[in-house]
Order: structure tokens, then sequence, then C-alpha cells
């Protein structure tokens, strides 16, 4: 199967399962429950549940994973929810669609971003309950919650804001800490959430470095897209950064610089995951499918 085609069968499944994991119907929350399911079906790339299945295939992986999925899901979604209020980047449009606040209100908009991290933890921890090795489990929901928390992406997001806010003048070192919290943590969290629950911590620790840099290089395409695209190819406004006032990696190396560097970290996340010992032909398979899709993220237009 051509990488197209592959990526394009991964995301569809990736979807199904994402959507199978939403909440029921209720009675009286039923509106940000709508505000939740708003927010999730809304579109996007679905990368970090395709990059944890991958890596899971890779590392020999048994046993229910899709829980974890659908949940890395619900908290990247959530973290888009609330990171387009007003009070933090403003935006009113996401994944192709009017923001969850400009669609449900403010209020509706945090509460589904509490619900959908909510959400997350319980579907988790109901695919724990329910698994073999529980222990395995319950480490990767401890990986979750701290690269999605205050050692992760809470923290990257607290000092991008502060930076905002107190016009602060980053350096190079400060940087790299907002995109590695802001951006790599879920990515990091993902390929590392596929090779706990395949029970391989060496291939999980290996993971981590090369979580790291894809997600440096994925932020710096990010704010490269915020510069060069169109906000109709890109389903959210370009020039958030600019009008927000934001200094990025981008603007600190310059657009030459950051693609020379965008390369550097690709190649290298490429050989770490090259490094990780494989057990058999269809972990080979679902690798090469990661080595593509790292290397294509890097040139993705949105
Ligand atoms: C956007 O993530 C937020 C960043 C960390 C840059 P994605 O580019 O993966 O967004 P979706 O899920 O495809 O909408
Ligand atoms: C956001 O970075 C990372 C998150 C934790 C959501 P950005 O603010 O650059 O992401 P976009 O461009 O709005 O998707
Ligand atoms: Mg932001
Ligand atoms: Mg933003
Ligand atoms: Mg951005």
């Amino acid at each position: 199967m051509n990488f197209q085609n592959e990526l394009d069968a991964r995301t569809k499944e990736a979807e199904e399962i994402v959507e199978s994991f939403l909440p029921q119907k209720a009675l009286h929350q039923q509106t940000v429950i709508d505000a939740m399911e708003y927010s999730v079906l809304a579109g996007g790339k679905r990368l970090r549940p395709v990059m944890m299945y991958a890596a899971w295939q890779m590392c020999g992986g048994a046993g229910d994973i899709k829980p974890f999925m659908a949940a890395m899901e619900m908290i990247h979604t959530y973290s888009l929810v609330h990171d387009d209020l007003p009070e933090m980047d403003n935006d009113e449009l996401r994944r192709g669609k009017p923001t969850t606040h400009v669609q449900y209100g403010q209020a509706m908009a945090v509460l589904a971003g509490d619900g959908l991290l909510n959400y997350a933890y319980e579907t988790m921890l109901k695919g724990a309950l329910a698994a073999d090795d529980k222990a395995a489990y319950i480490r990767a929901i401890e990986l979750v919650a701290k690269k999605a928390g205050i050692y992760g992406m809470v923290g990257g997001q607290c000092l991008d804001v502060e930076a905002e806010e107190k016009e602060l003048d980053l350096s190079e070192e400060q940087i790299k800490f907002v995109y590695e919290n802001k951006t790599a943590a879920l990515l990091q969290a993902s390929l590392m959430c596929g090779a706990l629950l395949a029970a391989d911590e060496r291939a999980a620790a290996v993971l981590e470095k090369a979580g790291y840099d894809l997600g440096i290089a994925f932020q710096l395409q990010d704010d490269i897209l915020d510069i060069e695209s169109t906000t109709a190819e890109l389903g959210k406004p370009v020039g958030s950064d600019e009008r927000n006032g934001k200094k990025t990696y981008v603007s600190y190396l310059g657009i030459e610089q950051a693609r020379r560097e965008q390369e550097r970290l690709s190649q290298e996340a490429v050989e770490m995951i090259d490094s990780i010992e494989i057990r058999d032909g269809s972990a080979k398979e679902a690798r090469e499918f990661l080595k593509e899709l790292i290397v294509s993220l890097c040139s993705r237009k949105k």
C-alpha cells in the first residue's frame, strides 16, 4: 500500500474508534455533551491515535488499545477548545468550523473542555479495569496524566500565555520549553502509550526522545503555516500568532533556519525509531509507516 492510502485508512479507523467512545445522551447535561461531540467530530488529522496505534503494533501489542486512542484525542481536543477561548488565543475557527465558544458560548466551551478531560480518564480507567495486564495500563494512564498536565501540555501553555501577556522576551531555552510541553508532550504520550500498553518500556524510552524531536518539528510547521498558509486551507485563522504578539521559535530562528532544524529533528527521530528492536513482519510495516508519517509532517499543509 502506498503511504497516502495507508494514512487515509488508518485515519478512518481512528476516526471510527474515537466516535465509538463518545458519551451517551443524557437529560439535563445534553448541551455540554453536544458541545463535546461538536468539538471532537469537527474533524482534525487524528494524528495522536494514529501514532499510538502504529507504535503499539510496532511493539507487538495485544489486548485493547482503543479506549486510549479515543482518550488521547479527547484530551487533545479539550486542549484546542481551551486554547481558542478569548482569554487564550481568541480564535474563531478550528478544523474548518466555528470554535466551540463561538458555537456554544464561553461557559459551555469551558465545560466541554472539562468534560472531555474527565471523560478521557474515565475511558482509560475502564479500559485498564478490563485489561489482563492492569499494571501496564495504569502506567500508561500515569504517563498520559503527566504529559497532559503541569509537567506537560498545561505547563507549556502556561509559559506561552504568560510570555504573551507580559511581553516577555523568551530565551531559546524557554521557547523550547514551551514547544516541548505545549506540543511535544501529547505526541510523546501518544507514542509512549502504544509502547507501554504493549509492555515494552525500552521502546517507550526511545519513543519519548523521538517524540520530543517530532514535537518540536511539528510545532515549527504549525508556526510556519500560521505565517504562510491560508485560513481556507488550514481550517483555522492564519496570522493568529502575529495578532497575539506571540514570539515563536520560527520568529526566533527565521523560516530558513527553522526548516533546516525541522529536517534535522525529523531525521533524528526516524533514526531513533529505526533503533527499536522489532519482533515480526507486521511490526516492521508499522515502523515503516510511522517513519514516513514523521517525515511527512514537516511538509504538511494543514
Ligand atoms: C494543533 O494540533 C495544535 C498543535 C499542537 C499545533 P493538530 O495540528 O494535530 O490539530 P488537528 O487535531 O489536526 O486539528
Ligand atoms: C497550541 O499551540 C498547542 C495546544 C496545546 C493547543 P497553538 O496555539 O499554536 O495551536 P493552534 O495553532 O491554535 O492550533
Ligand atoms: Mg496557543
Ligand atoms: Mg492557538
Ligand atoms: Mg499555532
